[in-house]
């Protein structure tokens, strides 16, 4: 089959495109026929042994799939050849097919495609075990999003507002505020042009937000503690600006609030009935119109590079797909 290989730790350049052998399903695996994969930020992490796994070389990036069940290993029961699918893979998946653990796989609904079921799994799930389980986000709260453009956080802003939240936007620019108002976001902040803690006071009456998005950190992290309300929520979901910060703890006890962890990825294993619960929801959602996940590019196999510097440039909005078949 076709793969792009990453031989040794580099930027998106040094991976190769070549022939390598196809996986085989152990007992508790499903093979897959990758039609789509979704771009995330720790793909651009990974190549560069910069993210919390690495893998054995040579590997194939790309942590999400959706396509069609190829083989099922002989313990495996849910799903069968034929299946159309999307799976979490932590990599692999820029190939033209993949070995995944079932209980990474999940059917895709009907009404869903291949691009948008691998613009799904990752953003949607992450963002709404965020919003769910990690900040009990409930409904007239307002949630701020920083990064909102993005995969996460544009998913972030939907799941907000099909929550009932009011939901402000954050982003560096013009355009991406834009793709976050057509996704629902009811007030902008463009935080390379101003203050994000003086904007976020001014739309929230000097009150602060109930609940903070955060999957950027660096100086934003730093502005956004200083922008949450009495019993407010940060959620720290990562470190897209390269920077890990730290909190004065006593700004959380003055406003009663917590930072709060994200794992979407160690949530889903650890309880899976919950995720599975929520994916139904989410898939719900999809199907009645509230969810949209944006496409907004799609390159080749060939081109996987190009698609994992967009990211890395800070250049993507919504999320970038490779069409591998
Ligand atoms: N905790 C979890 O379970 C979990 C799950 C999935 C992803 N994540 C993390 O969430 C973060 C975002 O992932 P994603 O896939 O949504 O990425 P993405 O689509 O590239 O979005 C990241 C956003 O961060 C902002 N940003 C600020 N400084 C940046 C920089 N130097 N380079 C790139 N972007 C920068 C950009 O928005 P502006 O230009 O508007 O600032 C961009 O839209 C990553 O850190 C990822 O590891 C965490």
């Amino acid at each position: 089959m076709k793969a792009v290989l990453c031989k040794a730790f580099g930027p998106a350049e040094t991976l190769v495109v070549e022939e390598t052998t196809n996986p085989e399903a152990k007992k508790n695996e499903v093979i897959i026929d990758v039609h789509c994969a979704g771009v995330n930020f720790p793909d651009t992490l990974i190549i560069e042994g910069k993210y919390q796994f690495k893998p054995p070389f040579p590997f194939s990036p790309g942590g999400e799939a959706a396509g069609v069940v190829s083989s099922v290993g002989e313990k495996v029961s849910h799903l069968k050849v034929g299946d159309r699918v999307m799976a979490l893979t932590g990599w692999g998946s820029f190939a033209e097919q993949v070995a995944v653990p079932s209980y990474n796989v999940m059917p895709v609904p009907k009404s869903m495609d291949f691009p948008s079921a691998a613009a799904f799994g990752m953003t949607y799930g992450t963002s709404m075990h965020a919003l769910k389980q990690r900040a009990n986000l409930q409904p007239g709260e307002t949630l701020l999003v920083l990064g909102a453009s993005g995969g996460v956080g544009l998913a972030a802003v939907e799941i907000g507002k099909a929550m009932g939240a009011k939901v402000i936007a954050a982003a560096s620019s013009a355009e991406k505020l834009e793709v976050a108002k057509a996704a629902g976001a009811d007030e902008l902040i463009n935080y390379s042009e101003s203050n994000l803690k003086e904007e976020v006071k001014r739309l929230t009456g000097g009150q602060g937000a109930d609940v903070i998005y955060d999957p950027v950190g660096g100086d934003l992290f730093d502005l956004a503690v200083r922008s949450i309300a009495w019993n407010g929520r940060l959620l720290v979901v990562g470190f897209a600006s390269g920077r890990i910060p730290e909190v004065a703890v006593n700004l959380m006890l003055l406003k009663g609030a917590a930072v709060v962890g994200v794992f979407w990825g160690s949530f889903a294993q650890r309880q899976p009935q919950d995720n599975l619960a929520n994916f139904q929801q989410l898939f719900a959602w999809h199907t009645e119109g509230k969810l949209k996940p944006l496409v907004s590019e799609t390159f080749p196999l060939e081109k996987a590079a190009d698609a994992i510097n967009l990211l890395g440039q800070r250049k993507a909005v919504g999320k970038v797909v490779v069409q591998v078949r």
